[in-house]
């Protein structure tokens, strides 16, 4: 059964780009795409050494629109970033795509749905692991929460993750969000937030999976025999029992730890 909170819709997509390409592209969006100043939406700058100037973190661009009433949920948005940090600096950007031996890496596709926080909790109790709490961004008015990377046990980090977000949340969904954190994270925060998230989890080699690396095996091992014209809703059943063990687990874990 499909809930409402499943339609999702792609919101925007993150791409991670070398810094050779990163130049090539802004002009590429330009000249190729038709983005006009206009469709410039952000570019974000950091100077990293002192004395050394500003370098470009990120831009944003919107490359169409859509036929709804409301533009902000009209918009094909392409976010870019690069691997600004000095060389000699480790950069997690730099990382999934020298990993990959890629000069371009789709790193995130940000789905919006109606409610963010059912879905939060239907993924959470079943085990979705996420790298943030929901954040929120005021002047964007929008939440929004990122999920783990999807990759498996012996493989390295995937770099390709979700962020799944809501536009324009109502005020009963914001009061239930400031409850929930107490840290809340901002504008410039928010992209800067998961950028040193990311950065700390390819720094300590623990990249957060999509779902626990013992569910995964736990769960491809009911699969394994199977093509996937042979997974039957009882073999979907036996999956969700799994990974809402594993969910109730973790809640548990959490819960001990808090108090
Ligand atoms: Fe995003």
């Amino acid at each position: 059964m499909k809930h409402p909170f499943q339609n999702f819709q792609v919101d925007h997509m993150t791409l991670l780009l070398q810094p050779k390409l990163y130049k090539v592209a802004y002009v590429i969006f330009d000249i190729i795409f038709g983005v006009g100043s206009q469709d410039l939406l952000y570019e974000k700058r950091k100077e990293w050494i002192k004395g050394e100037g500003e370098k470009s973190l990120t831009f944003a661009v919107c490359i169409g629109e859509g036929a709804s009433e409301d533009p902000n949920l009209n918009k094909t948005i392409i976010a870019v970033v690069q691997p600004s940090e000095p060389e000699k600096q480790r950069s997690h950007v730099r990382e999934m795509l020298d990993n990959h031996m890629a000069a371009s890496h789709w790193q995130h596709i940000a789905l919006r749905t109606p409610d963010l926080l059912a879905f939060h909790k239907h993924s959470i109790e079943r085990g979705v692991n996420f790298i943030t709490p929901i954040l929120k961004d005021d002047a964007d008015d929008l939440i929004q929460v990122f999920s783990g990377e999807w990759y498996f046990p012996g493989m390295p980090a995937s770099g390709m993750f979700f962020e799944f977000l809501q536009r324009n949340p109502n005020e009963e969904h914001m009061k239930v969000v400031e409850e929930q954190n107490r840290e809340m994270w901002f504008r410039d925060k928010t992209f800067l937030g998961l950028y040193g998230e990311k950065e700390g989890e390819y720094q300590s080699g623990n990249v957060t999976p999509f779902i626990d690396f013992d569910l995964f095996d736990a769960i491809y091992d009911l699969l394994k025999d199977k093509e996937i014209w042979d997974i039957k809703p009882a073999d979907v059943e036996a999956v969700e029992k799994l990974m809402l063990e594993n969910g109730r687990k973790k809640v548990k874990t959490q819960e001990v730890a808090a108090k």
